[in-house]
């Protein structure tokens, strides 16, 4: 317990000894107790407000226990930990992974998720502190709850971090619902202390340093009407959190129909929400599905390859009256400087 807690708890004693008789329990304060630790998130200059969640407030030791649970194949019956399909090197996500339902899935990064209330490529979950509940299924950890149980609650340290961050005296006693959620809300903490504003161009913003000529024309075409690609990834978090279609198909055969899949409304069509860009450097392929192996093909999709479908975005209409944005092959390259210019190199180390 912090000092600050400790004091706030014999004040509100002493304020209860004057209108009651008594206050045992509180008296006996002392700072072995249980509760955990309170962890005070630090916020980026310019990032929004995070959704940090009142059920689920952050503490060293919940973070703690969901740092290691990330990494820990205890939590899966086939090998698997969070961190197989979210590595550490590709900003924790994965080039590609395919669904039981056949379909190819980039993974996202975990990039700054506590600036957000929308998650998956389709914003399917709202809330990171039940979304790794999830996980248990047969296509992800394939979790048999016995063996969980039994290793969770063998383990050297585990027992202990469960009690401290979350009161649990014995994990062979939570109901396995109950105890899914506390893993998940463990993960969701841990989750949501990693945040990413190291990148050439947040120096650049802090007046660290400059970007050099390519970086630097590039950051003009990104954030002008010449290549527009700041109204949907906008800065700091460099997604504006919402749904668009950006012309990748012209038809939608399949399963492969983005937010319309959720709604069933024809203006959802092909809609996912704008993913970050930040470390976009170290996430190929690009794309809900990977189609784009390179920042290259990426940027030739803007510049000349959007699809007349009529669901495609109007922010993709140019004043030319076309789809296309005409940039020169040293302004595509340009782009692409500045995109790299969002790696964050300390976040990934
Ligand atoms: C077998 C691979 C796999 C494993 C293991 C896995 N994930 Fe994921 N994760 C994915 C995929 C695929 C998506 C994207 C799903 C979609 O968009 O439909 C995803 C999405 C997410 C998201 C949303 C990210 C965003 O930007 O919207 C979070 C958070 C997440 N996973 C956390 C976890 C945690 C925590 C674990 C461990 C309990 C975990 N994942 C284990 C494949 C995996
Ligand atoms: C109308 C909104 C919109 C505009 C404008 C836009 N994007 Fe995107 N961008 C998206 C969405 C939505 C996706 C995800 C599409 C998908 O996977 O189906 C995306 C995906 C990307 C990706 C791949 C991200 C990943 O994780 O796979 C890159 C890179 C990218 N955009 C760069 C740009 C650049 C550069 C520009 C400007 C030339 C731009 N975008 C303009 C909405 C937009």
């Amino acid at each position: 317990m912090t000092p600050s807690l400790y004091k706030t708890k014999l004040m509100a004693c002493v304020g209860m000894l004057l209108l009651s008789i008594s206050c045992q329990e509180e008296t006996t304060v002392n700072p072995e107790n249980n509760e955990p630790t309170p962890y005070s998130l630090a916020i980026p200059t310019g990032f929004p407000k995070s959704y940090l969640s009142k059920e689920n407030p952050l503490t060293i030791e919940g973070i703690q226990l969901g740092k290691m649970l990330y990494s820990d194949p205890i939590l899966s019956s086939n090998g698997r930990s969070c961190s197989s399909c979210h590595l550490k090197e590709n900003s924790f996500s994965l080039p590609i992974f395919n669904s039981w339902s056949g379909t190819k899935i980039s993974v996202p990064p975990h990039v700054n998720l506590a600036f957000r209330n929308k998650f998956n490529w389709t914003g399917s979950e709202h809330n990171l502190d039940t979304l790794a509940m999830g996980d248990f299924e047969p296509e992800f950890f394939n979790t048999k709850p016995d063996e969980l149980y039994k290793k969770l609650s063998e383990h050297s340290v585990y027992p202990s971090l469960f009690k401290k961050a979350f009161g649990i005296n014995k994990i062979e006693e939570v109901p396995y619902h109950q105890l899914k959620k506390t893993i998940a809300m463990a993960l969701a903490q841990h989750i949501r202390t990693m945040i990413s504003a190291n990148s050439k161009f947040d120096k650049f913003k802090r007046r660290e340093l400059s970007l050099n000529q390519m970086e630097h024309e590039g950051y003009v075409i990104f954030f002008s009407e010449k290549g527009d690609c700041f109204h949907c990834h906008s800065d700091p978090l460099f997604s504006d959190q919402e749904f668009h279609n950006t012309g990748l198909n012209i038809s939608y055969n399949g399963s492969d129909k983005g937010l319309f899949n959720l709604t069933q409304r024809q203006e959802d069509m092909g809609k996912f929400l704008s993913p970050t860009l930040r470390n976009i450097e170290f996430t190929a392929p690009y794309m809900h599905d990977g189609r784009f192996s390179n920042l290259e093909q990426v940027i030739d999709h803007y510049n000349e390859g959007v699809s007349d479908d009529k669901h495609v975005d109007p922010l993709l209409n140019k004043r030319n009256g076309t789809r296309k944005l005409n940039l020169t092959p040293i302004q595509k390259q340009q782009l692409i400087a500045f995109l790299k210019a969002l790696s964050d190199w300390d976040y990934i180390k």
